[in-house]
């Protein structure tokens, strides 16, 4: 039985959809004022790791009957509120509304015109030491030493703990960023210039003014900054890659192949590329994600810079959200698939027109059906998380966070391509995105579009007649597997049937492993060989196994942590105790979360004294978000 939620029939209305509160995940009464423009006047204050200064909110007037103003906001300090620059009303609720932080309510003062379409909210804010969308890193925590350094992360619900705003997808603003820092900064909107420099008082160095718009209304989650000794190099004919000075060389050799390549084949299966230029800053390494898609600078893990160009699919994912997700966005968390698994089938189709071939496309198909997988298991088949359109009330979008919503999007999109065949589904997707362009949007849009667009080709929507819409949205586990091309993952598994072999009979075996096994392959190849063998029943690999296959295949001295945080699980799972030192020496050098939370997993099983020693050692190099995560991890296997 598939139960639908109340909120299918009220958004199906379709027009009146903008009144309705669709988001669960918001305090805010957007239903009533819409942010249409978000000036932030932020001086950075490294000293005292806080931002603090004015942000201005203009907001239209929807409902026209209503004095109050109601803000998401969490962990912040407000010291005044003017409304078209007069003192305001305003409280911040007295306890907090987990998991949604403390509302801020601005009363209108009774002189404010409530006839006139727009008001102007200006809020002196500062943000504290609890403030979870920022990580201030001391100069000893970045590659140089010689600067401190802060980055932003708002997805998916932590814009509210940089400044009071309605902190929802479902609402779009244009952006005036004005940021005063002693170092060089980037906002997700395109420069306008340094100005006016300040010099310091007491010996420190002086201050400029960094100043961006983004011209193209976005929601609050995909407000970024950075600030931090960083520099800049072309890597295409629109695009520059930021980070240390240090690496700038390493991370231009990165990317100048595939950028503008991938730029060009997105254009051409959507519609040109918006956003002016397209940057990559490259982040310290305690980044807790591979890449975030914040428009005009997608911020990246340094995993990303393994030094053979094997992990630049991030890259394709993340300009990918240019067209799904930051101009096209989820109208609420609910809706998520329709951010990631649109752009995981982007990104999967600029990587087959770049080789000229379906076989890539499906072997990161196979990567993602394993990681369904994975994440199935780790909620249990019948959990709401594993529906398409997961039910959010109350809940925290970040708890709800895995491969589903990416993998189960990607296999609906896919059935839709088999289904209608290519030609017309390539049709479809400019349409789709054209349709819903700047706005927001949830499922129940999606398919009145989609049965909208085909209702005069007979064929089509006879096709489309037969999709059982309930049981894809609302039912729990997996979809109907797709046939894929297995041509390179067929490899993988040989080798690994001739690991298994030998494992479990190596008398029998004739098998010797060699740097040859593995020669022509792709890192990812070796990363669905090393999966293979984590899922083997039993465990049968031994430490001498792991050893062997280390120095044989070169997985232990490897720089790509894609493939060396495989072989420590791997190898962690055998109780290979080779492997527990440098998992706690890796555990130390990288913070994204892919990587961290499956070796602490097994850490923890293994030697958890080490796991204690290790976490302990490295707390605050972790990402706040990363830090709980693990604490977590420690409770859970307590
Ligand atoms: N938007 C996500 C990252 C994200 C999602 C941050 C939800 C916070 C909350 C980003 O586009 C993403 O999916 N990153 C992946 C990259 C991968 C799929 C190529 C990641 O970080 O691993
Ligand atoms: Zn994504």
């Amino acid at each position: 039985m598939v139960i639908r939620p109340a909120s299918e029939a009220v958004a199906k209305t379709g027009a009146a959809s903008m009144r309705q509160r669709r988001d669960p995940n918001t305090l805010a009464n957007y239903n009533e004022w819409h942010t249409t423009h978000t000036t932030t006047d932020f001086v950075i204050d490294f000293g005292a790791r806080r931002l603090k200064g004015t942000v201005h909110l203009t907001l239209e007037n929807l409902a026209k009957d209503s004095r109050e103003i109601v803000l998401d906001t969490s962990f912040l300090e407000v010291s005044s509120v003017r409304a078209n620059d007069e003192t305001a009303e305003y409280q911040l609720a007295a306890s907090r509304v987990e998991p949604y932080g403390t509302p801020l309510t601005v009363s209108l003062p009774a002189t404010t015109d409530l006839t006139a379409s727009h008001v102007t909210l200006s809020i002196d804010v500062a943000t504290t030491k609890d403030c979870t969308a920022l990580q201030w890193l001391t100069p000893a925590q970045t590659s140089n030493k010689k600067h401190p350094y802060i980055f932003s992360q708002c997805q998916a619900i932590h814009a509210r703990s940089l400044f009071p705003c309605q902190d929802t997808p479902d609402v779009k603003s244009t952006f005036t960023f004005n940021i005063r820092s002693p170092l060089p900064v980037l906002a997700s909107g395109l420069p306008t210039g340094p100005k006016d420099f300040r010099p310091g008082e007491d010996g420190k160095s002086g201050t400029l003014l960094y100043t961006f718009h983004q011209s193209i209304p976005m929601p609050s989650y995909l407000f970024a900054l950075a600030s931090g000794d960083i520099a800049s190099a072309s890597i295409g004919p629109r695009s520059t890659v930021w980070t240390g000075p240090e690496e700038l060389t390493a991370s231009q050799w990165e990317f100048e192949e595939d950028t503008e390549a991938y730029i060009q084949a997105a254009e051409k299966i959507v519609y040109p590329y918006a956003w002016t230029t397209y940057n990559v800053l490259v982040l310290p390494p305690s980044f807790p994600y591979g890449g975030m898609e914040n428009p005009v600078y997608t911020f990246a893990t340094p995993t990303v810079v393994s030094g053979d160009r094997q992990n630049v699919d991030v890259i394709a994912h993340e300009l990918s959200h240019s067209w799904s997700g930051n101009l096209v966005s989820n109208a609420s968390w609910e809706h998520f698939w329709l951010n990631e698994g649109w752009t995981e089938y982007l990104e999967r189709r600029i990587i087959a027109a770049v080789h000229g071939s379906d076989q890539y496309r499906d072997f990161s198909a196979i990567i993602g059906w394993k990681a369904l997988e994975d994440s199935i298991a780790q909620f249990g088949e019948d959990h709401n998380f594993t529906k398409l359109i997961p039910d959010l009330k109350g809940k925290d979008p970040d708890d709800a966070f895995s491969s589903v919503p990416y993998e189960k999007g990607f296999v609906f999109l896919h059935h839709f391509e088999k289904l209608l065949g290519i030609d017309k589904w390539d049709k479809f997707i400019p349409h789709y995105f054209t349709t819903f362009k700047q706005k927001s949007v949830d499922s129940y849009e999606f398919k009145a579009t989609l049965l909208d667009f085909f209702a005069n080709d007979a064929d089509a929507a006879k096709k489309l007649q037969k999709v059982d819409w309930d049981t894809w949205f609302y039912a729990p586990g997996f979809p109907p597997k797709p046939d894929f091309d297995t041509t390179l993952a067929d490899q993988c598994y040989a080798l690994a049937d001739k690991w298994q072999a030998l494992a479990e009979n190596h008398k029998k075996s004739d098998f010797k492993p060699s740097a040859k096994d593995i020669e022509s392959w792709t890192a990812n190849q070796s990363v669905v060989l090393l999966e293979r063998l984590q899922s083997l029943p039993n465990h049968p690999i031994t430490p001498e196994l792991i050893s062997l296959m280390g120095s044989a295949y070169g997985y232990e001295s490897s720089k790509n942590v894609e493939l060396v945080s495989r072989f420590y699980t791997l190898g962690l799972m055998s109780r290979a105790e080779s492997v527990y030192k440098p998992t706690a020496e890796l555990l130390g050098k990288v913070g994204r979360m892919k990587f961290v939370r499956p070796l602490y997993r097994q850490l923890i099983m293994r030697d958890r004294k080490l796991a204690e020693r290790t976490f302990e050692k490295n707390r605050d190099f972790y990402h706040p978000i990363c830090r709980g995560m693990v604490e977590k991890l420690f409770e859970k296997h307590a």
